[in-house]
C-alpha cells in the first residue's frame, strides 16, 4: 500500500484517551434505567436487557487478569471518519486485558456475519490503518440484522470462531438491531455479548448520554473547508450564487454546523420548514428575497446551504409523494404504457387538484425524478432528487417574475424593483467527507469508544452502547462507560408496524445551535461575513487541532 506523507506521519499519532482508561479499570454501576418512552412495551420486548444500569469506568488499583476472549467486529451503514480507530481501540483494549484474545472482522457489514465472511485482525493489519479514514479495513454494508434465522446463521460462525462478544459499529438502526441481537443471544443462552458504538456523519444518534456520533466532527470540518473556499471564490469574483446541498439523509445537523462554521448567506433547516409548515414556494420566496436584497447593495453573489433531507420535510411535498406512491402502485401497468414524453401530463391529469398544481409547478427534471426513481419498497428515493438544482432554478424563475412584474413582491422589498444579476453554480458535498482522515477529535473519540467497548466486554456486559462523554473538556477528563441501548428506545411506526427503535435526534429548534444560527442569519444574509475555516489541521496548536464542533460546544455550554 503506497502511503502519502501525511498518512505516514499520522500513523504515529497516539490518540488521547480518558484518564480512567489508562491502566486498570473498574466498572461502576449507576442508577437502573428506563426507556425514553413506551416503557411497558419496550420492557416486554426486551425482558433480558431492559432496565440495566448505566456503567461508568473508573481507575482501579487492582491488577486485573481477564480471561482470553475472542471478539468480532462489524462496520454497518455509511462510512464515517474514525471507524478504523474504533477497531484499533477495541484491539488495544482486548490485548491489554489479555494478549491471547483475538479480534475478527466481518467483511462488508452484517452480511459478513450472515455469510460467514471474515478475517482475523492482527497487530500488523491494525497498525496499517491507525488514524486513517474509511472503512476499507473490513468494508461496510447496509444489510439489516433483523431476522432470527440470520441471528442463528451468525451464531454458527461465532461459535466456530469461539467468539464471545460482537461489537456493532453503526447508526441508530444498526444499534437498535444490536440491541435486538443482544436480547436474542441472551434469551437463547448463546454466550455472546453484543455491544454497539455510535457512528454516523449525520449526527442524529445522540441524546443525554451519547454526546455525538463519531464522524460528524470530521465530515463537517471537510464540508466547511470547501464551503469556505467557495465563499472566498464567490467574494473574489462576485458573480455567482452557489447552491450547496449537504449530506444528511434526514436531520439537518450537518447543514446547521456548516452554517455556524462558515456564515453563509442562507441555510435552510428542514426541521424548521416542517415546524412552520412552509411550502416549496415559501422557501423559494425566502431565498429569492435574500438574493434581491443583496442585489440592492450590488452583491450579486452568495451561498445557500441546503440539507439533503429537505424534500421530505416540506409538508406539501410529503403529501404529493404519498399520493404519487399510492397512485403508481395502483396504476403501475397503465403508467408504464405511457410514452416518457407524455408521462408528466398524464400524472397532472390523474392527481388531486392540490397535488396536481404543485406537481405542475416543479421543474421537468424533478417532476420526472419523482415518478421514475423508486426504491425496492416502491418509494421515491428523495435523496436522489437534486434539490440544489431545483432551488437554483426556481429562485431564478421567481426573480424573473419579479423583473416582469417590475416589483419584488416580498416582505422586505415592497415596491422595489429587482435589477440584479443571477448566475448560479450547484454543488453536492457528501462522499467527499465521509472517508476523510479523522480529525484529532474523531481520532481520539473513536479510539476511546473502541477501548470502552473492550472494557464493557471485559465487564461481561451486553446490550450496551459504548459512551464517551464530557468531550468538550480535555481528553483526560472524558468519561467512559456504557449506556443500556433499551434506555434510548421508543416505539415508532415503520413500514406499517409498531417497532422498538432508538429515537432519532433531529435538529432541535429550541437547542442552542439552532438558536445561535437563528440569531445571526439575517446579518449573514445581508452582509458578507464569511468565515473561512481552512483544512483540518492534524499537527499544531491545540486550539486549532482539537476544537470540537460548534454544535457540541454550544450544546454542552
Ligand atoms: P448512515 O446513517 O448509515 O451513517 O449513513 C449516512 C449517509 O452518509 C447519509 O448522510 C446519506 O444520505 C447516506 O448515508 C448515503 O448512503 P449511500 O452511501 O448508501 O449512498
Amino acid at each position: 500500500m503506497t502511503k502519502s506523507a501525511l498518512q505516514i506521519a499520522r500513523a504515529a499519532y497516539q490518540p488521547k484517551v480518558p484518564a480512567a482508561l489508562q491502566g486498570n479499570v473498574k466498572a461502576v454501576e449507576g442508577e437502573y434505567t428506563q426507556s425514553v418512552a413506551d416503557q411497558d412495551e419496550i420492557k416486554a420486548l426486551f425482558p433480558n436487557t431492559y432496565g440495566m444500569p448505566i456503567i461508568t469506568f473508573e481507575k482501579s488499583n487492582e491488577q486485573q487478569k481477564a480471561p482470553s476472549t475472542n471478539v468480532g467486529v462489524i462496520l454497518s451503514g455509511g462510512q464515517a471518519p474514525g471507524g478504523h480507530n474504533v477497531i484499533a481501540g477495541i484491539f488495544d483494549g482486548m490485548k491489554a486485558a489479555n494478549p491471547q484474545s483475538r479480534l475478527y472482522g466481518f467483511i462488508l457489514g452484517p452480511d459478513g456475519l450472515i455469510k460467514h465472511e471474515y478475517m482475523e485482525l492482527t497487530g500488523d493489519i491494525i497498525n496499517d490503518y491507525r488514524n486513517t479514514g474509511g472503512f476499507d479495513m473490513i468494508g461496510s454494508g447496509r444489510t439489516k440484522l433483523e431476522k432470527e434465522e440470520d441471528f442463528e446463521k451468525g451464531l454458527a460462525i461465532l461459535k466456530k470462531l469461539d467468539i464471545h462478544a460482537l461489537v456493532i459499529i453503526g447508526g441508530d438502526d444498526s444499534n437498535t438491531n444490536a440491541c435486538v441481537l443482544a436480547e436474542y443471544y441472551k434469551s437463547v443462552h448463546a454466550g455472546v455479548q453484543v455491544i454497539g458504538c455510535p457512528k454516523t456523519i449525520d449526527g442524529d444518534l445522540k441524546n443525554e448520554q451519547i454526546e455525538t456520533s463519531f464522524g460528524f466532527d470530521t465530515a463537517c470540518k471537510v464540508y466547511s473547508e470547501v464551503i469556505g473556499n467557495i465563499q472566498r471564490d464567490c467574494n473574489s469574483a462576485r458573480k455567482y450564487w452557489h447552491f450547496i446541498k449537504l449530506m444528511g439523509r434526514s436531520a439537518s445537523h450537518i447543514a446547521l454546523e456548516c452554517a455556524l462554521q462558515t456564515h453563509p448567506n442562507a441555510c435552510i433547516i428542514s426541521e424548521e420548514v416542517e415546524a412552520k409548515n412552509m411550502s416549496l414556494d415559501d422557501i423559494v420566496t425566502e431565498v429569492a428575497t435574500i438574493v434581491a436584497s443583496r442585489a440592492e447593495n450590488g452583491q450579486n453573489f452568495g451561498t445557500v446551504l441546503i440539507p439533503e433531507g429537505l424534500f421530505e420535510y416540506i409538508p406539501e411535498i410529503k403529501r404529493l409523494i404519498a399520493e404519487l406512491n399510492d397512485f403508481l402502485v395502483k396504476s403501475k401497468d397503465e403508467f408504464n404504457m405511457i410514452k416518457k414524453s407524455e408521462q408528466r401530463a398524464y400524472i397532472i391529469k390523474k392527481l388531486t387538484k392540490i397535488n396536481s398544481e404543485l406537481y405542475a409547478s416543479l421543474p421537468e427534471t424533478v417532476a420526472s425524478q419523482l415518478v421514475m426513481e423508486r426504491d425496492p419498497h416502491g418509494n421515491v428515493q428523495v435523496s436522489l432528487i437534486e434539490t440544489e438544482k431545483l432551488l437554483a432554478e426556481m429562485v431564478g424563475k421567481r426573480l424573473e417574475e419579479w423583473v416582469l412584474a417590475g416589483t419584488c413582491l416580498n416582505k422586505w422589498l415592497v415596491d422595489e424593483k429587482y435589477k440584479g444579476k443571477f448566475s448560479t453554480q450547484v454543488h453536492f458535498f457528501g462522499y467527499e467527507g465521509r472517508c476523510a482522515a479523522p480529525s484529532n477529535y474523531d481520532a481520539d473519540y473513536c479510539y476511546s469508544l473502541g477501548y470502552t467497548a473492550s472494557c464493557l466486554i471485559n465487564a461481561g456486559k451486553t446490550g450496551y452502547m459504548a459512551s464517551v462523554r464530557n468531550t468538550t473538556a480535555p481528553a483526560t477528563k472524558w468519561i467512559a462507560g456504557g449506556i443500556p441501548i433499551t434506555m434510548m428506545m421508543n416505539m415508532e411506526h415503520r413500514n406499517n408496524k409498531s417497532k422498538p427503535v432508538i429515537k432519532k435526534a433531529l435538529a432541535d429548534l429550541d437547542g442552542a445551535p439552532f438558536k445561535s444560527f437563528a440569531a445571526n442569519r439575517d446579518t449573514w444574509a445581508a452582509s458578507t461575513d464569511y468565515v473561512y475555516p481552512g483544512p483540518i489541521q492534524y499537527f499544531g496548536p491545540h486550539e486549532v487541532c482539537d476544537k470540537p464542533t460548534i454544535t457540541l460546544t454550544l450544546e454542552q455550554s
